[in-house]
């Protein structure tokens, strides 16, 4: 099937569906300038981009072959700024596609990452860049508050130390308070996801998350806290079985919308006035 046809049947019929008609305290409209959030169909990886009025933040950015389509759509979405770049963490489907924006030549205000610069496990290409382009580089530790954009204020839940395990060590991030926002959760695995319900406990409630790692595993409890109405996946063909069956049924047991980038593309939610926060159909974007 074209493609182009298959992403816009897919949006109409999430549209039709009545896709994620969240009330409208889930994310607050800040006089007038509507938020949108779009999960890029990238593959397997992670590209976020949020964007509140003109300004813009960029959280991940796939494989580096991702960079073009990512420039493409900030190009055709108007987006001549970014005024933060997240990286959860540097694994491939992550930061790959981020040098590429970085070096582009797009201004950015902020890069917020898990990295100190100083340490000598950065990935070699990162430490250089930081090096000779000297951004305003961000290490980020749990309980650090930063505005992704004017007014979109967020809080990182994880990590407080690095560990061995890189995905472990992603980057959460959290918009709003109990109950309202976005749950970035990176790439975590069990533990820290059953250490963040230790931590925050019903702090963590948030109507919409992005999956850990692409659906990978999923903690219950984790799941049960975080009592999400909407679950989105970041995913494309991969050789690690995500998203898992088990994490799927975990949703689908709960009832949780699951939004996949692999099969419904490129996910655009937007916040109107008097509707919330609503997954659209690309063509009115
Ligand atoms: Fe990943």
């Amino acid at each position: 099937m074209n493609r182009r046809i298959f992403l816009t049947q897919s949006f109409l019929t999430l549209f039709a569906a009545g896709c994620t008609g969240l009330p409208r305290k889930h994310l607050p409209s800040y006089h007038g300038i509507h938020t949108e959030i779009w999960f890029l169909d990238i593959g397997y990886g992670d590209a976020i981009l949020i964007r509140r009025g003109n300004h813009a933040a960029l959280i991940d950015g796939g494989y580096p072959v991702v960079t073009p389509i990512i420039l493409k759509f900030l190009q055709d979405s108007g987006i001549e700024f970014l005024d933060t770049t997240v990286i959860t963490h540097t694994h491939p489907d992550h930061i790959g596609g981020v040098y590429g924006v970085l070096v582009s030549g797009i201004p950015v205000g902020k890069i917020l990452g898990i990295y100190d610069p100083a340490d000598t496990a950065n990935p070699k290409g990162f430490r250089e860049y930081l090096d000779s382009q000297t951004p305003d580089y961000r290490v980020v530790r749990r309980g650090d508050g930063y505005d992704l954009v004017p007014g979109i204020p967020v809080e990182a839940l994880h990590p407080k130390t690095l560990v061995t395990d890189m995905n472990d060590s992603s980057m959460v991030l959290k918009t709003g308070d109990s109950g309202s926002g976005v749950l970035f959760c990176g790439d975590i695995g069990l533990e820290p996801q059953n250490e963040l319900v230790h931590i925050y406990g019903p702090k963590l409630a948030s109507p919409v998350i992005k999956m850990p790692h692409h659906g990978g595993d999923i903690s219950e409890e984790f799941l049960d806290m975080v009592n999400p109405e909407v679950a989105v996946i970041s995913v494309g063909i991969n050789p690690y079985g995500n998203p898992r069956p088990e994490t799927l049924k975990a949703l689908s047991h709960r009832k949780i919308k699951i939004f996949r980038t692999d099969t419904h593309g490129t996910l655009h939610f937007k916040e109107t006035p008097g509707s919330g926060l609503k997954c659209v159909p690309r063509g009115t974007i």
